[in-house]
Formats: C-alpha cells, structure tokens, sequence
C-alpha cells in the first residue's frame, strides 16, 4: 500500500504517493538503476493518484535534479519554447527555476501551461533550498475538484466543457520580474521583433493588439477547460482559478483575463465555489531540501504560497 504525506491510501485521495530513499542510494549510477527498477511502480502511482515525491535522495545541485529527470527518458519540454508567462532563468539546458515572482506572491492553482495550445505532460519539482518558513506547494487532485464541480454547478460544468475558454493577458515589452507573469512578448513568443511575434500568434490562432508602452495584449484561440483522463476520469484542465484570483499586475486585471470560449462571462458564484472546492482538496507539500515532485499535469494542479527566507524551487518539464 502506498502512503501519502497525510497517511491516507492514496486512493483517498491525499497526494502524493512518496518514494524514500530508504536503500540509501548515492552515485547517479544507483539512482539512475533505482529509477530504472521502480519506473512501473512510479507509472502506477502517477495513473493512480497524479502525483509522486521522492524523499531522502542525495540530490543537492541543478545538475543532480538534471540527471536525476534524466534517467525517466522523457522528452524534455524546454522553458524557450514554451509560451508560459511565467519569468524564470535556466541553469541547466532542461532545468530552470520555478518562478521568479517575489516571495509575498501567492501563485493559484493551475494546471501548467494550460492557458496555451501547448503544454507540458509531466512536471518535475526539486527543492534546491526550502524557504524559512511558508513556500508549500500545493497540490490539488484536479479529477476530484471536477467531481465535485459538476455536482455542485452542473450549468457552469456544462458551459466549461461544451465552450471551453478564452484567456487574455498582457506581456511587456521588458521582462517584469516583480510579476508572476512578467515575462516579455519577446521572449514568450521567441521573437526578434513585432512583426515575428506577430506570426507566431497567427499561427497559433490567438488576437493581439499593441499597446502605446510597447506591451502585447494577446487573446488565446477556444481552449479545453476539461480533460478525458481516461477510466470514466475527467479533469478541470485549465488556468480559471489563477486567471480569476492571481492575474493581477501593472498591465493585467483578473475580471478581464478569462470568458468562456464564445467569448461569454463565467458565472462569477460558480468561479468562487471551484476556488473553495479545489482549495479544500488541496495538500500542502511542505519541501525538504533534495525532494523531487513528480505530477502529471493533467490530472494534478499545483501553486505556491507565500514564504519568507530564500526558497530555491527548480522545475523541468516533459512532454512524454
Ligand atoms: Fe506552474
């Protein structure tokens, strides 16, 4: 029987399944061996639960969380090519830090990257350094949270599936890194100047329009906001609940960043009721240094807390 971080079967469900090092593994060759001995089983808690941490392993540098992701032999999924809004700094070509957004910012629940047409399958987490106190990361069992949705807002469910929804938000021109969201349209887009940005866009669908500061105002194409998980399981795959709490900046405002996907308003009680649903499933993992997380983004969302001290969150993304 797995255990989770609050004793509960993981069926429960209290994510997340937890590896220790209890074999006392030291060289990349016997972890790298472990992982390669315990994939099927480290497969069946992800299909089962969403989540894995791994405790107790001697990983202390991006180069160990590297290697480390490394032995899973997954497609990496690398930071520049993806269109996340996040600002964050590589340190190994699949390694870079989790956010830069500063400590008194919360980060929402989100599935990663899910308010754009590409998106990581799988997420690593490696916590390089804890912070002092505060910097959990929480994790929410999205297929619970739409559950619970579609009984309590059967209406709301319905319009989030048979939509989907549309996210608008504003890059700068500059990388702004007092934001969560900070990161410029140049290098979101991976573009030298507007008119590149501006194919980009086009060929993803999205509409767009220059601001006098010189920042982009983008709107995504029609996006899924449920995902067939399947097994009968559905998940609320999407960014609603950070897009409705958390976009919130010198250049983006929340009651404008979301409507469903033919550009209606969402029901603005039923919003309120996901956030205290995904809210009370959700299980704060409390970091140790070394621990590595593990979630399938489609069936797991996660954020952060507030922290004080220096926290040194590392994430690699793959695509499987
Ligand atoms: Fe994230």
């Amino acid at each position: 029987m797995f255990l989770n971080l609050q004793g509960k079967s993981a069926a429960g469900s209290g994510l997340p399944i937890i590896f220790n090092n209890h074999y006392e593994l030291q060289s990349a060759a016997q972890i790298n061996e472990w992982i390669e001995m315990h994939r099927l089983e480290v497969e069946m808690g992800l299909a089962a639960v969403g989540a894995a941490l791994f405790r107790g392993f001697p990983l202390r540098t991006a180069e160990d969380f590297d290697a480390f992701v490394g032995a899973f032999g997954w497609k990496n999924f690398p930071y520049s090519e993806s269109l996340s809004n996040a600002v964050r700094i590589n340190r190994t070509p699949r390694v870079f830090t989790a956010n830069e957004a500063p400590p008194a910012v919360t980060i929402y629940l989100h599935h990663e990257m899910a308010q754009t047409p590409v998106y990581p399958a799988r997420l690593f987490f490696f916590c390089e350094q804890p912070a002092e106190t505060g910097g959990a990361t929480p994790l929410c069992p999205s297929y619970l949270l739409w559950e619970q949705l579609a009984q309590c807002s059967p209406a709301f469910a319905y319009d989030c599936e048979v939509k989907g929804l549309k996210y608008t938000h504003t890059m700068p021109n500059e990388a702004d890194a007092a934001s969560g969201m900070g990161r410029s349209w140049r290098d979101t887009l991976g573009a030298a100047d507007p008119e590149g940005a501006e194919r980009r866009l086009a060929a993803l669908g999205y509409a767009w329009q220059w601001l006098a500061d010189g920042s982009l105002r983008v709107t995504t194409p029609r996006l899924q906001a449920v995902r067939d998980l399947g097994g009968g399981r559905k998940s609320f795959f999407n960014q609603l609940i950070a897009a409705c709490c958390g976009w919130k900046d010198a250049r983006n405002d929340p009651s404008r960043s979301i409507t469903h996907g033919d550009g209606s308003p969402l029901d603005a009680e039923a919003v309120q009721r996901a956030v205290m649903l995904a809210d009370q499933l959700a299980v704060n993992l409390q970091w140790q240094q070394g621990d590595v997380a593990l979630l399938d983004n489609f069936a797991v969302m996660h954020g952060r807390k507030p922290y004080t001290g220096v926290r040194k969150l590392l994430a690699s993304l793959a695509l499987c």
